[in-house]
């Protein structure tokens, strides 16, 4: 089988507007307010660099790689594979992912964080799925709400690959 990601879903230039609008809301939001940025690693990388870059508050930036898995007794466990190391105690916290798809991961993920006591936990994220949610999980900032398609590029990937196209493009198998 073999993959196409031909079919370019956004554009870079799609993408950098969204950034600039993500980062005027945020801009907005947080006006003056120091922010702890939780990127979510692998895919958030590159989104997280081009949104701190907008960003006129101060901020820390750190990451946690996690990923939740469906056990057999549970709805939902959630494997921090790497923690943050800021303590983010009375912090306006902003967890920044790549995609939201069931919206498990961050569910999962939010409740663990508000019991290390933030004062504040929002989530922002580049692209989402809202047809594929499982949950009642909103984001409190969206980059682009895309349909039922597996993307890749700009942080995305398929088994690690294609992380690095500067566009987002579809995955077909044929
Ligand atoms: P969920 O919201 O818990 O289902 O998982 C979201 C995670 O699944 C994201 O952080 C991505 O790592 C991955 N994912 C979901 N949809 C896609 C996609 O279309 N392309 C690449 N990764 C995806
Ligand atoms: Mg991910």
């Amino acid at each position: 089988m073999a993959i196409n990601t031909d079919q370019v879903m956004i554009s870079h230039d799609e993408i950098e507007k969204m950034l600039d609008r993500v980062s005027a809301e945020l801009n907005r939001d947080y006006a003056g307010k120091p922010v702890v940025v939780v990127g979510i690693l692998t895919g958030a990388f590159i989104f997280t660099a081009d949104l701190v870059r907008r960003l006129e508050m101060p901020v820390i930036v750190d990451f946690m790689q996690v990923s939740s898995y469906v056990g057999e007794y549970s709805t939902g466990e959630l494997k921090i594979k790497k923690d943050m190391s800021v303590d983010i105690k009375d912090m306006d916290v902003l967890i920044v992912e790549d995609i939201i798809d069931t919206g498990r991961t961050l569910a999962l993920l939010k409740e663990k964080l508000w019991e290390r006591g933030p004062k504040s936990l929002k989530i922002c994220t580049a692209f989402d799925k809202p047809s594929r949610r499982v949950n009642d999980l909103v984001p409190d900032y969206n980059g682009i709400t895309i349909p039922d398609e597996f993307i890749v590029g700009y942080g995305l990937d398929l088994d690690g690959k294609y992380r690095d196209f500067d566009d987002v493009r579809i995955v077909r198998k044929e």
